[in-house]
């Protein structure tokens, strides 16, 4: 028959060797205390390509006792100060190497990205790649500019403040951005003095091992960063819940965000939250109509709508509601979805079946709730894979679900707004508070309207811009804590207040 191997139809499409050789030395390990360790149970778990659901690789189960071990090595790293009394300078150093190799390696991380995800390669090669090595190169900069203060203090005094490392840090990220939301947790933490524990997604495990890899070559000091995949519950609560780990950093659901901050309480450990969103999209009619329409395209349809600061409650004023959403759909349908390997495809597949049958949940409670699928609104039609046809809804209020939860998927709600009064109220009519756009060509309008929004992010005549200098984070449920930029920074140190007296 000729019939191909598992392991090549998994890999479908995919040219790097590199990445073929990385997918194909599986079962892949956990990284504590320096090494490459199986997990203590034994135990491992697939991840699929979602495009085709074939197995990608089997990766180590980590689970408690694993933790348990990396809290030691940890703890250990970061009280003999291997990391945390180098100079800056070398950090700086270790941290530009990491981003070297990731730019050496971008093309077989590009891949391995898109085989795990799904996500188009036009993507991982042009955002999430570049975008994580620019973030340790970012961060590498702030290890040699992290100050204290000398205070005014009484003249008897000399007082004055250091910002020293937390310490043991966990980190937990999702699946939407794998190899980037891990270069957003571990560069400041790195950069900052502090050591790691990062526990990727199970559905995405797979650019985070090989950026351990890439930690090790880079040559860093035993145990400053280490990775254990495995489940939420199970390796992620005991991070969440582990005594001796002093911070933890999620990227996440609500829902799980929520389980973090109440196990934090243990020990009382430093908790920062990037939850989800249901961000306001803004068009006003004034606005330059194709740049608003390919704007709002991307706003919602990049990696699927699988991210959370998507563009998914799109707000048209009235009078060009209809032809503004016409074009949004026509824009939608033109997309093409296929193999995320193909240079071509503008849409993959969700992460998921989970995801996507919650999407699917979603498309019909839509259609209950009397919203109208321009475009779109069912499962694409590839004979495998986790694939949803980009959907625009129209007739949707603010009161329904569709524009109330987070859907996580390639679907718009578009509601029509009266006026500027109406749609700040609107838009700010939600539990979350992550991002916002506003589209208009009255500057007075936009700075105004970026102002009332309730967001952690506002982008004016332009959607998704993302830069390691900039903050990014929620007002209300979409978390709090800041990352990227010199914020990160708080999230990364402590202040220590010290009094010397003079004579
Ligand atoms: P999730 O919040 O369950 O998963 C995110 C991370 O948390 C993963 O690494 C997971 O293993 C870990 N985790 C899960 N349960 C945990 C626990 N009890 N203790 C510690 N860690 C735990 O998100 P999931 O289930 O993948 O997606 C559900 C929804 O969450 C999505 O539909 C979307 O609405 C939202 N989401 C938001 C993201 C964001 O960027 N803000 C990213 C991913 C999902
Ligand atoms: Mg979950």
């Amino acid at each position: 028959m000729g019939a191909s191997t598992s392991h090549e139809r998994a890999t479908k499409g995919a040219t790097s060797s590199a990445a073929l050789e990385f997918v194909k030395s599986s079962p892949k390990k956990l990284l504590i205390g320096g090494k490459w360790v199986p997990s203590k149970s034994g135990k491992t778990f697939e991840t699929l390509n979602p495009a085709n659901e074939e197995v990608l690789a089997l990766v180590a189960e980590g689970d408690k006792a694993d933790v348990d071990e990396a809290v030691k090595h940890a703890r250990k790293a970061f009280e003999e100060g291997k990391w945390p009394s180098l100079s800056p300078h070398a950090r700086t150093r270790y941290l530009l190497k990491i981003a070297d190799l990731i730019e050496k390696n971008a093309d077989e991380l590009a891949e391995l990205e898109s085989l795990d995800n799904g996500k188009p390669i036009f993507e991982s090669k042009n955002i999430d790649i570049p975008g994580a090595a620019e973030t340790f190169r970012y961060y590498a900069g702030f290890a040699t500019k992290i100050y204290g203060d000398t205070n005014p203090s009484d003249p008897s005094m000399f007082n004055y403040t250091l910002r020293e490392a937390v310490g043991v840090c966990g980190q937990i990220i999702p699946w939407n951005f794998p190899l980037l939301m891990a270069s957003w947790k571990i560069a400041p933490a790195l950069a900052c003095g502090n050591v790691v524990i990062l526990k990727p997604a199970e559905q995405t495990p797979l650019t985070a091992i090989r950026l351990g890899e890439l930690i090790l070559e880079a040559g860093l000091p035993e145990s400053v960063v280490q990775i254990i995949t495995g489940f939420g519950p199970g390796a992620g609560s005991a991070i969440a819940e582990h005594p001796d780990i002093d911070k933890v950093a999620f990227t996440g659901s609500g829902e799980v965000g929520k389980l973090i901050l109440k196990a934090s309480t243990g020990n009382l450990k430093r908790v920062s939250l990037e939850l989800g969103g249901k961000s306001p999209n803004i068009i006003f009619p004034d606005a330059d109509m194709p740049s608003a329409v390919f704007g709002s395209m991307l706003g919602i349809f990049m990696n699927q709508g699988q991210v959370c600061c998507a563009g998914s409650r799109v707000f048209v004023q009235q009078s060009v509601y209809e032809e503004f959403t016409d074009s949004l759909s026509t824009m939608a349908k033109g997309l093409t979805l296929g193999n995320p390997l193909d240079p071509n495809t503008k849409m993959g597949p969700l992460v998921s079946k989970e995801q996507h049958d919650r999407v699917i949940g979603y498309l019909k409670t839509g259609k209950e709730e009397g919203a109208t699928a321009k475009t779109g609104g069912a499962a694409g039609n590839q004979e495998r894979g986790y694939f949803i046809q980009p959907t625009v809804f129209t007739n949707v209020n603010n009161q329904m679900k569709i524009a109330r939860e987070e859907i996580f998927g390639p679907v718009a709600s578009a509601i029509p707004f009266k006026d500027e009064n109406d749609v700040v109220l609107q838009g700010n009519d939600t539990t979350y508070g992550l991002a916002a756009a506003v589209w208009t060509k009255d500057i007075n309008r936009a700075l105004g309207v970026a102002r009332k929004l309730k967001a952690g992010t506002v982008w004016i005549n332009t959607y998704g811009m993302l830069d390691p200098m900039s903050p990014f984070g929620g007002y209300k449920q979409s978390g709090f804590g800041r990352e990227l930029g010199k914020y990160a920074i708080d999230l990364y140190t402590q202040i220590k207040s010290v009094y010397a007296k003079i004579g």
